[in-house]
């Protein structure tokens, strides 16, 4: 339990009456204090003279009522409330009613059947992003990486340990290729913010399992996961400081030759912190295991990276990150294990 779930109120709105004092109970032991509705009637009631913290809302309310409506009363008379829909069970699993969602002003959107652990920490993570958002007042740089850092590491890292320290590794190849590559000192910033939280936007995979699955993805899989880097960005949107931060973070899977997503962006249509970002991402995935893939050894990869030259990656960049694994391959190699060992995982090469 974190320090900031005392205090923190929460309205849970579900028609399983059931389902809703389990859950509020487990809610209420994670620290959090509980008002649970079973109509929507009831929580629009309790909208108009509560502020809570968050709203926790069911989508598909009993007698056909929307939980869209609730969302929708919640943001008109308390802004600043944080709004979670959950779907019920079995329900297609649909990115664009989770993009209207969002677009609606929830800040996330679960499926059935729902972890309580998983909604706690869904729930904090919200409540930290709403705060990162509210801030419009200047940021310096560390306070910004710290805000992004427990964000990733509340959300992805937490949901698949195996990618612990993937940001913060990324983060630190690109600052180092950024250097070589002669961008100023702010840039490299806004790029190494960008590095941290580049995959924020896969959480909203999380609940088809995209995370952790083995084995190729089926062809909706696929399009459901080109829609990350968009999502991450609009995740992230709310801080004026973040302004090119996003726009880096949407880029990270176009490619040179014009072959990534989502918008098939070609050459110095992206930007080159994007460019730079897309061949560091890239290498340091190769040099993790995950769900999908053993991790590469470095002959492998640098042959890979050599042979997307031109191709995925810009040559230029591509040619002083290959210089670059000359010096380090070894070691950038060994740290996802050693990130891994850190935090009590162990990585079969
Ligand atoms: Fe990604």
């Amino acid at each position: 339990m974190g320090a900031m779930d005392a205090g923190t109120s929460v309205l849970l709105v579900d028609d399983d009456e059931g389902l809703l004092e389990l859950l509020g109970a487990a809610l209420e032991r994670q620290g959090f204090h509980l008002t649970l509705a079973a109509t929507q009637a009831q929580a629009l009631r309790l909208l108009e003279t509560i502020a809570f913290d968050a709203v926790v809302c069911d989508v598909c309310l009993d007698g056909g009522a929307d939980g869209a409506d609730v969302l929708e009363a919640a943001r008109r008379l308390h802004p600043q409330t944080v709004v979670l829909l959950i779907t019920g069970y079995r329900q297609a699993w649909d990115v664009n009613r989770a993009v209207a969602a969002l677009k609606g002003g929830a800040l996330d959107y679960l499926q059935k059947p729902i972890d309580p652990e998983t909604l706690g920490a869904t729930i904090r993570g919200a409540l930290r992003e709403a705060r990162l958002h509210a801030r419009d007042g200047h940021l310096e740089f560390m306070e910004l990486v710290d805000i992004l850092s427990e964000m990733v590491a509340n959300s992805i890292e937490r949901v698949d340990p195996y990618t612990a320290g993937h940001g913060e590794r990324t983060r630190k190849y690109c600052r180092i290729l950024a250097e070589r590559c002669g961008l100023e000192t702010t840039v490299t910033e806004r790029l190494e913010l960008a590095a941290i939280a580049h995959d924020y936007g896969k959480i909203y995979l999380d609940d088809l399992g995209f995370l952790t699955k083995k084995g190729p993805l089926t062809a909706d899989e696929y399009r459901a996961v080109q829609e990350h880097p968009s999502l991450g960005a609009s995740k992230l949107g709310g801080h004026s400081q973040l302004k090119e931060v996003c726009h880096y973070v949407a880029e990270h899977h176009e490619r040179w030759d014009g072959s990534g997503y989502p918008h098939r962006l070609a050459g110095e249509q992206i930007s080159l912190p994007g460019r730079i970002l897309g061949v560091v991402e890239v290498f340091d995935s190769l040099a993790t295991r995950r769900s999908y893939k053993d991790v590469w050894k470095l002959p492998k990869t640098t042959e890979f990276l050599g042979a997307q030259r031109g191709k995925a990656f810009d040559p230029e960049v591509c040619n002083l990150f290959l210089d670059l694994l000359g010096e380090h391959g070894q070691e950038w190699m060994r740290a996802p294990q050693e990130d891994l060992r850190a935090v009590g995982l162990e990585c079969r090469a």
